[in-house]
């Protein structure tokens, strides 16, 4: 398979195998739509050759809030006009647009919501620790409603397709994962009871929207006690091909897991002591200590690894299983990397970081100019996401 051929992924036609995979932009208005800044942003990385662009992730109902400043919300209807114009923006140069759908579940702090968080079953989170509480079953039917809705506004609004957010330990990860949901009712239990929440989704989207594209996005692998491993989200995928998704990105990691998902060699500590709370706020003289003493320690503090391709044996442990499409995700930035996955069977490989560094990737990519990334996968820019608009901040604050 070609790089730079149209293919079908998951019903959806891409101009090419390269998509932006989900990443939160922090350019959304007050009402939860995308805002001009946002809209230009895709417009322009459609034009410079991207495959598809998957939307940052937009969230479904109220109580499920990001704490990230100004991320994309879906159940606000005043926003409407400004998803269609973004989908018109990137369907003008042959590109097709998907939403992500997600609701945070514990990974959010009662204090940004305005109400106990929830989740499927009552326990603390350790970067967000105030404890969530455990849903009731209307709870879990509303949420299921505002997932089916949310799909159909996608299809309303243009998308071409809606991913619905498995992944990255946000709700309906904690309901598929044993770590997360100790429920014994219908459920929890075992492992149809945990996936129960996404066949009725998936069944009620269907009543709504018909065939409209409908991928996931799974962390196929996890770092918390008995959590996502590669056997289990085998069976995971087995059922979801069954529920009716057309495409699964396999994705990895919860965000109690720290940088697994995205990965680097180091923690970002610079932007860590600048962005993130409780110790960006405190006094200048002990913050500055603190950032010393972190710098410290931080190399003897082991990362996850590899740092590139990470996802790519899952993946493929999941191909040799199930047929159906798959996108890969995860540490990948350079040409070769992008080959090895096409050739081993996966339909397309997404990128984030890759395109926060270079929103013109795909087209150097293309053109010849480039065969890697300038990203250095240093993630200052996973850190940054806590204060305001996601950038690029290679060179600007000070390396570890
Ligand atoms: C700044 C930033 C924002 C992200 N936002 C999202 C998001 O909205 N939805 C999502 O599923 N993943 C999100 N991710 C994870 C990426 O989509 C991707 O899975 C991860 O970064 C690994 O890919 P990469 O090595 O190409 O960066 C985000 C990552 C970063 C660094
Ligand atoms: S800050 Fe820039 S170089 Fe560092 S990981 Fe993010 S995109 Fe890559």
């Amino acid at each position: 398979m070609e790089i730079f051929e149209s293919c079908e992924v998951g019903k959806v036609r891409l101009k090419n195998r390269i998509i932006r995979s989900a990443t939160h932009d922090g350019l959304a208005d007050e009402d939860g739509g995308p805002g001009e800044k946002l809209i230009s942003k895709y417009a322009f990385m459609a034009k410079n050759e991207v495959g598809c662009i998957i939307a940052g992730y937009a969230i479904v109902s109220e109580e499920g809030s990001s704490s990230y400043p100004r991320c994309l919300t879906f159940y606000n209807d005043s926003a409407r006009e400004k998803y269609i114009k973004l989908t018109e923006a990137v369907h003008a140069h042959g590109t097709p647009i998907i939403a992500q759908l997600a609701h945070c579940g514990r990974q959010t702090s009662s204090k940004t919501i305005g109400m106990k968080k929830i989740a499927p079953s009552a326990k603390r989170h350790l970067f967000y620790p105030d404890k969530a509480r455990a849903m009731t079953e209307e709870e879990i039917i509303r949420v299921e409603d505002a997932f089916a809705d949310s799909i159909a506004k996608a299809k309303e609004y243009g998308f071409d397709g809606a991913q619905i957010h498995l992944a990255h330990g946000y709700l309906l990860h904690d309901f598929i994962s044993p770590n997360g949901n100790r429920r014994k009712d219908g459920y929890g239990k075992d492992i149809d009871g945990r996936l129960r929440i996404i066949k009725e989704i998936l069944a009620k989207a269907r009543e709504k929207v018909g065939d409209f594209p409908i991928w996931v996005k799974l962390s196929a692998t996890d770092k918390r006690r008995r959590g996502m491993r590669i056997p289990y989200a085998i069976e995971v995928c087995k059922r979801l091909k069954e529920y009716g998704v057309d495409a699964i990105e396999v994705s990895c990691g919860s965000v109690q897991d720290g940088m697994n998902t995205m990965r680097s060699k180091r923690l970002p500590m610079d932007a860590v002591f600048k962005y993130r709370e409780p110790v960006a706020s405190m006094p200048k003289a002990l913050n500055k200590f603190c950032l010393a003493c972190a710098k410290l320690i931080n190399p003897l503090i082991p990362q996850p690894k590899p740092l590139t391709m990470f996802n790519y044996p899952a993946a493929m442990a999941i191909k040799e299983n199930i047929d159906i499409d798959l996108i890969l995700v995860g540490g990948i930035a350079e040409r070769g990397d992008m080959q090895k996955a096409l050739d081993g069977g996966i339909k397309a490989v997404s990128m984030c970081r890759p395109f926060i560094c270079e929103p013109n990737f795909a087209k150097k990519l293309k053109e010849g100019k480039s065969d890697k990334s300038l990203c250095v996968m240093c993630n200052y820019c996973g850190l940054v996401i806590e204060k305001g608009e996601t950038r690029c901040l290679l060179g600007k604050i000070k390396k570890n």
